[in-house]
């Protein structure tokens, strides 16, 4: 088995090779400087160790990385014009750098570019994997629907929040890994398993992102520090501080949380201070490592190596310190 950093240079080569710039250019200029921006690189990563894991090559299992990665970045195009976002990776977002039309049909079509990779698959292999891409693609439509019909309610609570971050973050990376599994054509029990792995690992790589969202560090973290607050979500973030303040704090957080001013800049600071003085970075450290950890038990029921199961876990660790 290669390590992370290998995998993501095997992903990223093939990557190259396969998302070329077609005509016309107005389509798929987009597309490539998405794809081509960097980016964690986490699901495909996910998709090839889980395929070596399960006992096959990883290079059987480079369509799917790759068709993971492009609907992830489908995704992440049509979430910035939901989110309004300016910056990603560092640079300017597609909507911003072509237009809205241009961010709408460019991620129409890696939607459908993602579909059809699965294509270089043959039978039950390829039925498989098309099931599970469906059944994932509808729920985060599903996730990020809640997401925006929270912007405007003042009465989410955290089961709706985790069911939206389930949905929207934490089936693709269940859904990466489990493709690994079917290419490898391994159990059913230990298809499942792997999955449920991913999702919790999901569910805190979301948390860590809302976290990011508002304590990351502007020269670092490559997406608009408040970006968040900005937008009135419902994060964990929110919700912590609206159970742990005191009543003015409280009233006035829930207030900010249905204005959206001009200039941010006081509207975040004030947030930031209800936030901190409700404890809620230390909160959400906890809760990261709460599901971190629930993602490390159902390595326990694997019918994997001890080696193996250590590198899930190395995995997990890194995901659970980083600052982009
Ligand atoms: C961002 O995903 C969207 C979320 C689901 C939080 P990543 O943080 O994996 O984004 P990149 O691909 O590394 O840029
Ligand atoms: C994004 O959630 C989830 C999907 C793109 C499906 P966010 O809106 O929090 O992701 P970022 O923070 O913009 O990357
Ligand atoms: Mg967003
Ligand atoms: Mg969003
Ligand atoms: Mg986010």
């Amino acid at each position: 088995m290669a390590n992370i950093a290998q995998y993501r240079e095997i992903f990223i080569k093939y990557l190259e090779e396969k998302i070329v710039l077609n005509e016309p250019k107005n389509l798929y200029e987009p597309i490539v400087y998405i794809l081509q921006l960097g980016g964690k690189r986490l699901r495909p990563v996910l998709t090839l160790m889980t395929a070596e894991i399960f006992g096959t090559t990883h290079k059987k299992a480079l369509d799917a990385a790759l068709a993971v990665e492009v609907f992830h970045n489908f995704s992440l195009v049509h979430d910035d014009i939901m989110d309004e976002a300016p910056l990603r990776r560092g640079k300017t977002t597609v909507h911003e750098k072509w237009d809205l039309n241009t961010g709408i049909l460019s991620g129409d079509a890696m939607l459908i570019l993602a579909y059809q990779l699965f294509e270089n698959y043959e039978g039950e292999t390829f039925k498989a994997l098309a099931e599970l891409f469906s059944k994932t693609a509808i729920e985060v439509c599903e996730g990020q629907q809640y997401d925006v019909d929270f912007e405007v309610r003042n009465d989410v609570t955290i089961p709706e929040y985790l069911k939206m971050i389930e949905y929207k973050t934490a089936v693709l990376v269940g859904a990466a890994m489990k493709m690994g599994a079917i290419i490898a054509k391994t159990s059913a029990k230990d298809a499942e398993g792997i999955y449920d792995f991913g999702r919790y690992l999901g569910l805190a790589f979301q948390l860590q992102d809302d976290y990011l969202d508002a304590y990351g560090d502007p020269k670092t973290f490559g997406k608009q520090v408040g970006g968040d607050i900005i937008e009135n979500k419902k994060t964990y973030l929110y919700l912590k501080a609206l159970q742990n303040s005191s009543e003015t704090n409280k009233e006035k957080l829930m207030q900010l949380f249905t204005e959206k001013p001009e200039d941010a800049t006081e509207k975040i600071e004030t947030v930031k201070t209800i936030f901190n003085e409700a404890n809620v970075p230390e909160t959400m450290k906890n809760a990261i490592s709460e599901f971190t950890m629930k993602a490390f038990q159902v390595l326990e029921t694997l019918n994997i190596k001890d080696q193996e199961k250590q590198s899930l876990i190395a995995f997990g660790k890194q995901l659970m310190n980083r600052t982009v």
